[in-house]
């Protein structure tokens, strides 16, 4: 795809460089330039400068520069032609028509989950239909500011509210249907609405646009699923999406470092209690294409799991593609019946931080201790094949660097000498 130069030099000329960066960096005027904490490495002094007037950034610690569109594919980690298209919708610059396959159908389904989105989020905050679910909120502890930077809604509880308000808006049921917002009536024809009397997740990809939802009851139904999602669709890839990352991503940058959760509301609880650096897989198992995702913000994730068996297994498979990718992985297994939104409830921010901090395993100790727990330790041939488990997790790591220590850790754990290690 194409975008003309005529287009890109409009959008440069209406994009204040200044203000897209301002959203990133504090900046502070200082003769022509602005000056600012560099967002791209860690630093105490301001060598991080903008200047307006030449609509470029350079940093004099690291060395990164250049224009506005280079900064926004290094800051969101995102392509040359994905930089233009966010900056164009933030100038309102409408892009050609010709760049986009004229059958591509996602642009059309971006902008019915987009109606969705905004649907379901007025009827929360609007004033008589989302009382049960503002009541719902409030009793789980789900604050308003919370709601707003995640964009929580309400599925009316009706058969064809979003899909009437949807088609009044002029988008065609047959979108909707693709997006997986509606589904088609078996009998009389039509369409009806997949969502109803539901607290809606949206679930953002990592540029921030809706590629789909996550709507769950909000009274106990033995008859119904806790949750509904929606399905595989043109935009939304269970396997490809990480809830949470959009909304996470200045956090991971700066710790330098993913906390990784299983849910949507341990997402929201931990954010709200100050540890934004949080990123849920949705209940599923960790795919490949997640785990290359996060390596793109982070090379360190911590894993949190639940103390049951189900969440150990979960936890060892996660481990393993982490560090195919390189990642540093630690794990931390809540007390049984927690989970961290349970957990951070009852305990707050600090006992939680604290928590983390002392009970994080590297990925060696975690199988050891795993393996010892489950009295696979208790005969020589166990030992030995503990030992080599271990010995096969360390081998993933690509940098022999980084290997090292992990072996010494083994070594010293299992009481086997390095040399006897590395000849596995
Ligand atoms: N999930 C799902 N369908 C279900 C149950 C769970 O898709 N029927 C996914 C959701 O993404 C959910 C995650 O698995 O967030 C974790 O499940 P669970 O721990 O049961 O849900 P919580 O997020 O903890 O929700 P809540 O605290 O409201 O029960
Ligand atoms: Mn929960």
């Amino acid at each position: 795809m194409r975008i003309p130069e005529e287009t890109i030099e409009a959008i440069r000329t209406a994009v204040d460089i200044v203000e897209v960066v301002g959203e990133y960096v504090s900046l502070r005027r200082r003769g022509a330039n602005w000056f600012g904490l560099c967002p791209f490495h860690e630093e105490k002094t301001p060598s991080f400068s903008v200047n307006q007037h030449l609509g470029i950034f350079k940093c004099f610690g690291c060395g990164r520069g250049g224009d506005v569109f280079a900064f926004i594919q290094q800051i969101e980690h995102v392509s040359f032609v994905e930089a233009v298209r966010m900056l164009a919708e933030r100038a309102g610059i409408p892009l050609p028509d010709g760049e986009e396959e004229a059958d591509d159908p996602r642009p059309a389904l971006y902008h019915a989950l987009r109606f969705a989105a905004r649907f379901y989020f007025e009827q929360l905050t609007g004033p008589e239909t989302g009382q049960v679910a503002r009541a719902y909120l409030k009793q789980r502890g789900i604050h308003p500011e919370a709601v707003r930077r995640f964009g929580l809604g309400y599925a009316p509880n009706a058969w064809d509210a979003l899909l009437k308000a949807a088609t009044e808006a002029g988008i065609r049921p047959e979108v909707l249907e693709q997006a997986g917002l509606v589904l088609p009536r078996k009998e009389r024809g039509g369409y009806y609405d997949r969502f109803r009397h539901r607290l809606m997740f949206p679930i953002f990809s990592h540029t921030g646009r809706v590629v789909g939802f996550g709507g769950r009851l909000l009274e106990p139904d033995p008859e119904q699923p806790k949750y509904i999602n929606t399905p595989e669709t043109p935009v939304y890839h269970k396997g490809r999406i990480l809830y949470g990352l959009y909304q996470a991503r200045q956090a991971l940058r700066t710790q330098e470092e993913a906390i990784l959760v299983e849910g949507y509301t341990d997402v929201i609880a931990l954010h709200q209690a100050g540890i934004e650096h949080v990123v849920a897989t949705s209940g599923t198992a960790l795919t490949p294409d997640q785990a290359r995702l996060l390596a793109r913000y982070v090379r360190r994730v911590v894993l949190l799991f639940d103390a049951d068996a189900a969440g150990q297994q979960a936890a060892l498979r996660s481990i393993e593609l982490f560090l195919e990718r390189g990642l540093n992985v630690y794990v931390v297994s809540l007390p049984p019946g927690e989970d961290p939104d349970s957990f951070v409830r009852a305990k707050g921010a600090r006992a939680f931080q604290e928590y983390l901090r002392q009970r994080r395993r590297d990925f060696v100790t975690f199988h050891y201790e795993l393996a010892r727990r489950q009295g696979r330790l208790d005969t020589p041939e166990g030992e030995a094949e503990v030992a080599r488990t271990i010995v096969s997790a360390i081998a993933r790591l690509p940098d022999p660097l980084l290997r090292e220590p992990y072996v010494r850790c083994a070594s010293e754990l299992l009481r086997i000498q390095q040399v006897r290690l590395l000849e596995i």
